[in-house]
């Protein structure tokens, strides 16, 4: 099976030397990339910049903003089984990029922010015919929100986690997340290290291309 992963968080320019972000360290989306590679699968990591070192095997490509991952994405898709798209993409960048480092000055400065595309959201059409797994970051009514976007971005399954809490969710190397599928079943899986978790979701995921394969046939 040929997984397409995306991880870490990409980066919008403000100037030169600035850019919007957040504090995604790519340590899930890299163990689910290690996780499908130990299961013998087809792997290409697609990673916003981040302190890891690609696991071995796997078709490594870097990127910086939104625009660039999806560009990678689409690039990719055709020959994927599975997208599981585990980065934090930014949902703002400056209308404007200033070529130029912004001076300081001692007033008060407004940067006028437009929306990214959503890439999940994009790469969602019905016909589709790879798997779609989309996360679901939350500080608060997890598996209401989660839900949420189960149904607006038309995944075929979401894990959700929460992310305020320091030992679980993002930099940790340990987190808590709860599977939620179309049909309303959903899976909990409580809190364990990043690996262990992404062994947990890629037989799940493979598990349920499986299925989806074999009722084509
Ligand atoms: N996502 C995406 N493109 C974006 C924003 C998010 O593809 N511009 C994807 C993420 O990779 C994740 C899912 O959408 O798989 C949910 O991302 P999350 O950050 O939890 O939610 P948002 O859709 O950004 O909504 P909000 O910030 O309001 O929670």
């Amino acid at each position: 099976m040929r997984f397409l992963i995306t991880a870490g968080p990409t980066r919008e320019p403000i100037d030169p030397i600035r850019y919007l972000s957040n504090r995604s360290s790519g340590k899930m989306g890299y163990a689910i990339a290690a996780a499908a590679l130990e299961a013998g699968h087809d792997v290409t990591l697609i990673s916003g910049p981040v302190n890891l070192d690609p696991p071995h095997g796997a078709q490594f490509i870097c990127v910086s903003t939104g625009d660039e991952m999806f560009d990678a994405i689409d690039r990719q898709l055709r020959s994927c089984d599975v997208l599981v798209m585990c980065a934090a993409v930014a949902d703002y960048k400056p209308k404007n990029i200033s070529p130029e480092k912004i001076k300081k000055r001692d007033t008060n400065f407004s940067l006028e922010l437009i929306p990214t595309r959503d890439i999940l959201a994009s790469f969602s059409k019905q016909d589709r015919q790879f798997l779609l797994v989309g996360f679901a970051a939350e500080t608060n009514d997890v598996e209401e929100n989660a839900q949420k976007k189960l149904r607006d971005k038309n995944c075929d399954l979401i894990v959700a986690n929460e992310v305020s809490r320091a030992n679980s969710g993002m930099e940790s190397d340990e987190n808590e997340v709860t599977i939620l599928f179309r049909n309303g079943e959903k899976k909990k899986i409580s809190r364990a290290p990043k690996k262990n978790i992404a062994r947990e979701l890629v037989k799940i995921i493979s598990n349920m291309r499986e299925k989806c394969l074999t009722k084509k046939k």
